[in-house]
């Protein structure tokens, strides 16, 4: 079967840093399909190689990726792809094409357009087959996302629709899942008659001024919220699916979703640049913090904090889970600390649960110690990136890993307070805590978890 790859943004940062690694690597692996990047930075094949990818990329990679120049503006850009498109596939018998967006939200809609254009275009004698991956945020807000999809559903069946949100394929993620519905013991534990309140964690000390462009038309609420953190949510609070096919999985994480209400406590913040672009501020909400819970019967009451964002000192990706802690009143001990289950992401995947056990030559006095697991100790280094996972995934046909429209559809809804315009975005300073994480943290009598 001939395969093709037409990459929609493939002169991008998305493209450069995460797909042509992940496509060359599947490609050695013995994945067998070509790729035509799409894009208007360079005039042709030459330059773009030469500039783009240089030594980066193996000559084994380069002879199986071709570039089309293509400015989405111009209305005649469909043309050269329609024809190289037909030239490529005239004397296949199987063909599958995958267009792939990984393109700012703005630019969707025309997109979509010109593939309807190309794909009513198409005829040969072969058995012609095609999918559609579009990278998050799935839209703008709701409004749109239901447009896009609308367009969509005009050329694509729903199967043939793959929204990406590479946080589903990343090992941490599907670690979530095994962890809970593979352990009694952690069964027994996960709910809210044990549980007392979530943290999810996710800062960045990178900031936004390479993808400015794109970054400053989307903030921290498109760009993770509504997509990464959700899903994270709903691997952390969903039932135990029937089966793990993609349906069944999808069932129990909509039911999680529909039952949280649009978010009302939140904060957001920009950054505030020191150093050469002193006194820059970012045009759009950089950082914020948030809390929600799940209205099921499971998880009702259990508060779920969250900060994520940009420019911070440190990089740290983690979830804590806090347990209910009677035992300091029944043992008359204040200083008895609650147990707890830390999933760091970043700087290394590792999963850690604290229990409280003997201090050496104490007289009864304990002490928080942590069981870790530790994947690559354990596994090995080599977990494959998650593009890598979902591009497999892309090529075999396996949606299991792709949010579907219903919970992206949700997920827009539970975010939407959060993407009007009026509310005060606090300007911190790069390398702190914006001072509202503080405030969230006050009001609701906890305290960020810190691992030193
Ligand atoms: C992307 C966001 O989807 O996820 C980025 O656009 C963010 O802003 C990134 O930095 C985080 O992903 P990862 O895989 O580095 O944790």
């Amino acid at each position: 079967m001939k395969r093709i790859i037409i990459q929609f943004g493939g002169t991008g940062d998305l493209a450069l840093k995460k797909l042509y690694p992940a496509y060359e690597h599947l490609m050695s692996e013995g994945f067998d399909f070509s790729i035509v990047a799409l894009g208007r930075r360079f005039t042709d094949r030459e330059q773009f190689l030469k500039e783009m990818l240089g030594d980066s990329v193996s000559a084994e990679f380069k002879k199986r990726l071709d570039y089309l120049y293509y400015d989405m503006s111009d209305e005649k850009a469909v043309c050269p792809l329609q024809t190289y498109l037909r030239d490529n596939i005239a004397d296949e018998d199987e063909v599958e094409l995958i267009y792939y967006l990984a393109l700012q939200p703005s630019l969707y809609e025309e997109a979509i357009n010109q593939i309807l254009t190309v794909d009513t275009s198409l005829t040969c004698d072969c058995t012609l087959t095609k999918k559609i991956i579009v990278e998050k945020p799935f839209g703008f807000d709701i409004e749109s996302a239901h447009r896009y999809n609308d367009i969509l559903l005009q050329a694509f069946d729903d199967k043939e629709i793959y929204r990406v949100d590479h946080y589903l394929g990343k090992e941490f993620m599907q670690n979530l899942l095994i962890l809970r519905f593979h352990n009694d013991i952690i069964r027994s534990i996960w709910d809210n008659r044990s549980i007392e309140s979530i943290q999810i964690i996710f800062d960045e000390t990178h900031g936004v001024d390479q993808r400015l462009g794109f970054y400053e038309k989307i903030g921290v609420v498109r760009d993770t919220i509504q997509n990464h953190i959700m899903q994270i949510i709903t691997y952390l609070t969903m039932n135990e699916p029937a089966t793990l096919s993609p349906d069944d999985i999808e069932v129990e994480k909509v039911k999680v979703l529909r039952s949280i209400e649009p978010i009302s406590e939140f904060y957001t913040g920009r950054y505030e640049s020191l150093g050469v672009n002193s006194g820059h501020v970012v045009d759009t909400p950089t950082y914020a913090a948030l809390k929600l819970s799940v209205n099921t019967y499971y998880y009702a009451g259990v508060p779920i904090f969250i900060r994520t964002g940009k420019m911070q000192k440190e990089a740290v990706s983690m979830i804590y889970v806090k347990f209910r802690n009677k035992t300091k009143q029944v043992m008359h001990d204040e200083n008895i600390e609650e147990n707890g289950v830390i999933i760091t992401i970043h700087p290394e995947l590792t999963i850690d649960i604290s229990m409280n056990l003997k201090e050496p030559d104490t007289s009864w006095k304990s002490k928080p110690v942590r069981f870790r697991f530790n994947q690559a100790e354990t596994f090995g280094a080599n977990t494959p990136e998650a593009y890598e996972q979902i591009v497999k995934k892309i090529l075999v046909g396996d949606k299991s890993l792709f949010p579907s429209m219903r919970e992206i559809s949700e997920a827009w809804r539970i975010v939407s307070p959060m993407l009007l315009d009026d509310h005060h975005k606090e300007v911190y300073p790069v390398r702190t805590l914006p001072k509202f994480a503080q405030e969230l943290a006050k009001n609701n009598d906890f305290i960020w978890f810190d691992q030193k």
